[in-house]
């Protein structure tokens, strides 16, 4: 098995991510994240709004619609240049990115025996390249006609456009100044696969920093050492992290500049997140298809202008399956040897304690002893109102912590019959193994200070 089918099937058999519809086959790149994998999610956002909003006093969060008026979309240049090319096979009339038929290597569609090859068919007729939009489409009312046509937002960054002027007179902001948003976002993405890493529904976190222009080449800079610094923080290993700088004839419509923080995903290098210099594209071009002024009265120079732009921005889901790659550890031989379990190979999922979706586990030595088992029901009750924690009495204590350590739980908390003399537990650390004795008066305590 390798790195990727290894995680994908923890992440199912842990309760971390399941197809969409599985009863029904599934739906190909959508997927459901289950009890432990929201939370981990849950986790990754809030980490990037302590750290982005809670923590810096020139960024706001805001919360917008996933379908927006239609005319955004042709203001933004989505809709003529939100596109992958296309070709079909003319035998079996599979699809295909004509942009990832790099020697015969669908990505995500399997692998041709020959250059330009159908990977499914073995065909080696194609047809012309055509643009295919990747926005979701919809209707707005009951109408369903190209009047009330409208579109499933590709990108969170438009509504920050939309909302710039209010934003900026509501909350008195003075730039440079950045709106955030977590949320939502939709692509029709023609090739699928490497599990969540290319989803047709996923998360985008992304800030839009609003800059006096002839600053924005120096705010780049820093948005892209600031951007690095967080997934270091969030514990991605240095060497699996990488600058991609686009090529000029690359870019996006919309840039001037863009960098890729890539990581080394088990299928190669790929995008984790992105900084784009978007300079005044945006702002402008609302400004033109609305016909509302959206420039900005800069005090300090008397001056008006429109604001550039520069555009951290971060899918989750990404940076979730770069955790799990990251964190996932095998260890062969006994790390514990109190069970027979033990002896096969021991998976850690050395996740950052404030991501773990567990943070504390609780465990009765054994669960027969119903005193053991009252007394841990007693100590989980105690902790529950403090952190995410999970009682647990199946199968003897070493298949427990193992349990434990594959979803990556910082702490296990162990009663045994040392307790119901001492009223004392002990606090066993997922990496270290280490085990020390703590009052339960000071346990709530101890973890906070242990989990900060
Ligand atoms: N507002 C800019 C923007 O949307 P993007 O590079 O197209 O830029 C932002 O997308 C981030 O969303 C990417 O850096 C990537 O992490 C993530 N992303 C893009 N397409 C994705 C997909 N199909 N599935 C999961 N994540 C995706």
């Amino acid at each position: 098995m390798d790195l990727m089918q290894k995680i994908t099937s923890l992440a199912k058999r842990r309760g971390f991510i399941f197809q969409s519809s599985e009863i029904y086959g599934g739906v190909e790149a959508l997927w459901d994240f289950g009890p432990l994998g929201s939370l981990l999610k849950n986790n990754i956002k809030q980490e990037w709004l302590k750290r982005f909003v809670q923590e810096r006093n020139d960024i706001v969060l805001i919360d917008g619609t996933v379908i927006m008026h239609p005319k955004v979309w042709e203001a933004s240049g989505h809709i003529k240049n939100f596109t992958d090319p296309l070709v079909e096979c003319k035998n079996c009339h599979n699809r295909f990115r004509a942009d990832h038929m790099e020697s015969g290597e669908f990505v995500g569609q399997g692998k041709a025996k020959e250059k330009d090859q159908c990977s499914q068919c073995g065909g080696k007729e194609f047809t012309e390249s055509k643009q295919f939009n990747l926005m979701f489409k919809t209707f707005l009312g009951p109408v369903e006609d190209k009047s009330h046509q409208a579109y499933l937002r590709p990108e969170t960054a438009q509504s920050m456009f939309t909302n710039f002027a209010q934003i900026q007179e509501t909350m008195r902001l003075k730039i440079p100044f950045g709106i955030a948003q977590i949320g939502r976002s939709f692509r029709n993405e023609i090739t699928t696969g490497n599990f969540i890493f290319r989803s047709r529904e996923f998360d985008i976190a992304e800030i839009e920093y609003f800059v006096k222009p002839g600053t924005d080449e120096e705010i780049f800079e820093t948005w892209v050492a600031e951007w690095e610094r967080f997934f270091l923080y969030l514990g991605l290993k240095k060497e699996n992290l990488r600058r991609l700088e686009h090529k000029k004839e690359a870019l996006a419509h919309y840039s001037k500049r863009t960098v890729d923080i890539e990581y080394k995903f088990p299928f190669g290098w790929s995008e984790l997140a992105g900084i784009a210099n978007r300079t005044d594209f945006d702002l402008s071009q609302h400004s033109k298809f609305s016909g509302r002024d959206l420039d900005y009265f800069d005090e300090e120079v008397s001056k008006r202008y429109i604001p550039y732009v520069i555009e951290p921005t971060l899918g989750i889901e990404r940076l979730l399956l770069a955790l799990l790659v990251d964190g996932y550890e095998e260890i062969k031989g006994a790390r514990t040897e109190t069970t027979k379990a033990a002896k096969e190979v021991e998976v850690l999922l050395k996740l950052h304690r404030s991501l773990a979706p567990i943070k504390v586990a609780v465990l009765p030595l054994v669960r027969n002893k119903i005193e053991l088992a009252n007394k841990a029901k007693e100590v989980y009750r105690l902790l529950k109102p403090h952190f995410i924690c999970q009682y647990d009495e199946l199968g003897s204590i070493g298949r427990r912590y193992r349990r434990q350590d594959e979803i990556g739980t910082p702490y296990s908390i162990t009663i045994d019959f040392e307790t119901l003399e001492q009223d004392d537990v002990t606090i066993r650390d997922r990496d270290t193994m280490a085990q020390e004795r703590i009052k339960i008066n000071d346990l709530a305590e101890v973890l906070t200070k242990k989990l900060k």
